[in-house]
């Protein structure tokens, strides 16, 4: 469950990049959320697991209020998929990549591995396992970043542009298994066809707050509206 309530971020140079932004995604619910560049999605992103501090409003992760004296609570609880791979890959092997949230909680080594082969198999990059995650294509980091958040089981995802990078058959495989995890997911994307088919609702971000949301099939079709939220109809 994520509840955000009139959040606002703002930079250091001053720039309010989210501007009361309020969602509620209740427990199993994936929202989409959509915006032109600079519209405050992975700002919003980077504030919900507390990269970024909150200057007004208020962040809750399962009922838990982010607060600094719960920051690792509240990152154990959220999962974010970097819109940069880079970020997020910061070992050289891809499996303490993916090994890192699992261990982190303590599991044992024979666990660990478990979870990590499995995260690879659901994802078919079986053969990464092994491979330096700074060598690897653009498309193999994505899916190596997202194994290694969905590898920690986070009840709240929070993916940023999942699908840049991917071939079609890499997309349809992460459609595939979205559809599959009973997760709260927040998806930023601009690839509409895709929050379409992983997402029962969609919030239309414009200058740092929701210009309007509803089903995705609705508002991404409607031309007057895609347009005055600065975005293209599909
Ligand atoms: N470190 C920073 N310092 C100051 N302003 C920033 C910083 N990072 C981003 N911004 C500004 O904040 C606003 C929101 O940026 P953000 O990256 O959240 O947008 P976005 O919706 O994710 O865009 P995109 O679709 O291009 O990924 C933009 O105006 C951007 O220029
Ligand atoms: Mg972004």
């Amino acid at each position: 469950m994520l509840n955000i309530v009139k959040l606002t971020v703002v930079y250091p140079d001053n720039t309010k990049a989210v501007d009361k932004f309020t969602l509620h995604a209740g427990k199993e619910e994936s929202v989409a959320l959509a915006g032109e560049n600079g519209a405050g999605k992975t700002t919003l992103m980077l504030a919900i697991t507390g990269v970024l501090p909150i200057a007004e409003g208020s962040v809750q992760v399962d009922g838990i209020t982010l607060e600094k004296k719960n920051l690792n609570d509240i990152r154990a609880r959220t999962g974010l998929v970097f819109q940069n791979p880079d970020d997020q890959l910061f070992t050289a092997s891809v499996y303490d990549d993916i090994a890192f949230g699992p261990r982190n909680y303590g599991l044992p080594e024979k666990q660990v591995a478990e979870r990590v082969n499995q995260t690879l198999e659901e994802l078919g990059i079986t053969r990464l396992l092994g491979r330096s995650a700074l060598k690897l294509s653009g498309g193999e980091k994505r899916l190596a970043a997202i194994a290694a958040v969905l590898s920690m089981n986070p009840s709240v995802l929070l993916f940023d542009e999942p699908t840049a990078f991917l071939d079609l058959k890499a997309r349809r495989n992460l459609i595939r298994l979205l559809n599959k995890m009973p997760q709260t997911k927040l998806i930023a994307s601009h690839d509409l066809l895709f929050l379409e088919e992983v997402c029962g609702r969609a919030v239309l971000m414009k200058n740092g707050t929701v210009f309007t949301e509803g089903a995705p099939a609705d508002l991404f079709h409607d031309k007057k509206l895609m347009e005055d939220c600065g975005l293209e109809a599909i």
